[in-house]
């Protein structure tokens, strides 16, 4: 026998035994439900290329929203799909807006939910960018006008935190002060503090209907290759007022979001994005993946990254699975 005295696999040898030295646990009150409601529908639709995800009616909505604060999860991250665009993204900030409207309706059947809204423009432009366009740049400062516009409407309608995902410099700022000065200082800010130009938006796109009409977003969302970058927007958004950090996409940024966890020590939130979705579900459909196994795995890695929050379109999923 080999002379051993430090043997790690003496703590993995029963079940009970790996429960106790387990570092890292997953809870249904980590997940935040990303939702769409759409202005355009009357039944809801499944997103193609993300089964089980839709296009919601405001009905449909309310319901699912009620069916995932029952299974356990606290939070909703929401997002709209107006009827009508145009260039300033006038329906953003409509009071009777979809997702104002949708806000109103959640809120009502659900009181304890926290309801998350996800602000940008780029659903709501004609030209499908996340900020206002003048001549063929995205104007910053007039885009933050904007926005912090929208923020205010949907914190009116009874939005509990706001979550900018534009990028464009100065909207935590200008979005704080703007809910100050409307009495709603208890509102809370989720920043999408450090957000990548990433290939795997690409589903999202159908779901949300804001694929860009020229050009890409690499003028306002992060280069893949930048890291330091990363703590910089991050160290602005804390500076700004931001609540809550938000690092995205997730399973290719994990360095990323353990560094701004490190960093900064904020909740921190993670969001696994349409495409990481899509590619476990592509493969467990084809018998390839075992998607309960790989997506436990997978939340199990964004908290030993450092995630307090993640964002998941299994949330609903994950909190049965937890449970059970
Ligand atoms: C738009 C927005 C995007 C996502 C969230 N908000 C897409 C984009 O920037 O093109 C992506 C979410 C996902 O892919 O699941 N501001
Ligand atoms: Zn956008």
């Amino acid at each position: 026998m080999l002379e051993l005295p430090i043997r790690p696999r003496r703590l993995r040898r029963t079940p009970t035994i790996r429960r106790m030295v387990r570092e890292h646990y997953l809870a249904p009150d980590q997940l935040v439900y990303p939702l769409f409601v759409s202005e355009k529908i009357s039944e809801p639709i499944e997103i193609t290329s993300m089964p089980g995800v839709y296009q919601h009616t405001v009905k449909s909505v309310t319901a699912s929203a009620e069916q995932a604060f029952a299974a356990g999860v606290p939070a909703i991250l929401l997002f709209g799909v107006p009827k009508t665009k145009d260039e300033e993204a006038s329906q953003a900030h409509a009071s009777n807006g979809i997702v104002q409207t949708a806000i109103r309706s959640i809120k009502s059947a659900v009181p304890d939910l926290v309801i998350i809204t996800d602000v940008c423009l780029c659903e709501y432009t004609s030209h499908g960018h996340c900020g206002v366009v003048q001549g063929n740049t995205i104007a910053n400062d007039p885009s933050v006008e904007v926005l912090a516009r929208v923020a205010l409407s949907h914190a009116e309608a009874g939005a509990d935190w706001v979550a900018p995902s534009d990028m464009m410099d100065g909207r935590i700022g200008a979005i704080r002060s703007a809910l100050d000065a409307h009495g709603f200082s208890e509102t809370a800010i989720m920043s999408y503090a450090v957000k990548y130009s990433s290939a795997f938006y690409g589903p999202f796109r159908e779901a949300a209907e804001n694929a860009p009409q020229f050009g890409d977003r690499r003028s306002y969302q992060m280069d893949p290759a930048n890291r330091l970058e990363a703590l910089r927007e991050a160290a602005l958004d804390v500076e700004e007022g931001a609540d809550i950090l938000l690092v995205k996409p997730g399973l290719a940024y994990l360095d990323i979001l353990a560094a701004v966890k490190a960093e900064f020590g904020l909740p921190t939130a993670v969001y696994n994005i349409s495409g990481e979705y899509a590619m476990v579900k592509a493969a467990a459909r084809n018998g390839w993946l075992d998607e309960k196994s790989v997506v436990l795995e997978i939340m199990t890695g964004f908290r030993r990254a450092g995630a307090d929050l993640i964002l998941t379109y299994w949330a609903k999923d994950l909190a049965g699975w937890l449970k059970g």
